[in-house]
């Protein structure tokens, strides 16, 4: 076997030396990791939501401007998915290792809050989370009270502004992610001595560049993922597989217990 190319069962010795240390971490999450709580991710070119939907229509500024019906009923359909859905043992295995190392910064493009529901604390949402609604011109939060009174085909006026519309609080594509938020991020990335990033493709930016500011700044990388993407290829290890397969087992490596199979 290649070296830093591990069977399916067993983490790479190296990592687990590593994990051993409770060296400092940064954890980069993405679609993938709620793909197995039935939350589908954007990319897949069957199952996909950019498969069916075109991302520029349903996640841009032009794209509610032109057709706002259809964004808030695209959104309200994904709210309510979501609202049905449960972490699974990879959120679960993260909240755990911050429990056991509580430096551990995690950083999410998700806006599905399941890394919350497992019971992370202090989460980086570097895209917003679906759950927040804000008027779509002061920003300002829109309580969920406003918006049951409302009908779900149209996105309700806002409270705040006359010429206001609700919108999820989300980044949409064209829009800046919040810098708080992001210079936290990168922070961490940079004083991290382990990256681990969990199901993303790492295609949108700047967040797939989170594993690169980490690797220049001599942290090591792990990337777990079915598909080897750019941020597979360049990591010192690549995980194949799901999130809540490794991550159990990684978890366990750093707790020090010989963990799931
Ligand atoms: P993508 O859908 O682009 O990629 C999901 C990745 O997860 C793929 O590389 C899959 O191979 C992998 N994957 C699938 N199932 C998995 C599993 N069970 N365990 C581990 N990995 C798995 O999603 P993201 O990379 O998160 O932004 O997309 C990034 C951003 O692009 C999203 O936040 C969203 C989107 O446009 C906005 O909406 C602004």
């Amino acid at each position: 076997m290649a070296p830093g190319k591990p069977d399916n069962q067993h983490l790479p010795d190296d990592l687990v030396e590593l994990l051993e240390t409770r060296p400092e971490i940064c954890v980069l999450t993405g679609a993938g990791v709620s793909a197995e709580s039935g939350v589908p991710t954007f990319r897949d070119a069957q199952t996909g939501l950019w498969a069916k939907f075109d991302p520029l229509s349903l996640a841009s500024p032009e794209g509610f401007a032109e057709d706002p019906a259809t964004v808030w009923k695209w959104y309200s359909w994904r709210r309510e998915l979501i609202s049905r859905v449960e972490p699974n043992d990879g959120h679960r295995a993260l909240a755990g290792m911050q429990d056991a190392l509580p430096g551990l910064t995690l950083v999410t493009q998700n806006v599905d809050g399941l890394h919350q529901a497992a019971g992370a604390r202090d989460v980086l949402e570097l895209h917003g989370n679906i759950r927040r609604t804000i008027c779509s011109r002061t920003r300002r939060e829109i309580p969920a009270e406003w918006l049951e009174a409302h009908s779900r085909d149209h996105p309700p006026p806002s409270p705040h502004d006359p010429e206001g519309l609700a919108r999820p609080d989300v980044v949409w594509f064209g829009e800046a992610l919040d810098r708080e938020v992001l210079e936290a991020a990168l922070e961490a990335a940079d004083r991290c001595r382990l990256c681990i990033v969990a199901g993303t493709a790492g295609t949108v930016e700047p967040a797939a560049s989170i594993p690169r500011v980490a690797a220049r700044a001599g942290a090591r990388v792990v990337d777990i993922n079915p598909e080897v993407t750019e941020i597979g290829r360049a990591a010192d290890w690549h995980l194949e597989g799901t999130s809540a397969t490794w991550l159990p087992r990684i978890a366990a490596a750093l707790s020090g217990s010989p963990g799931p199979g």
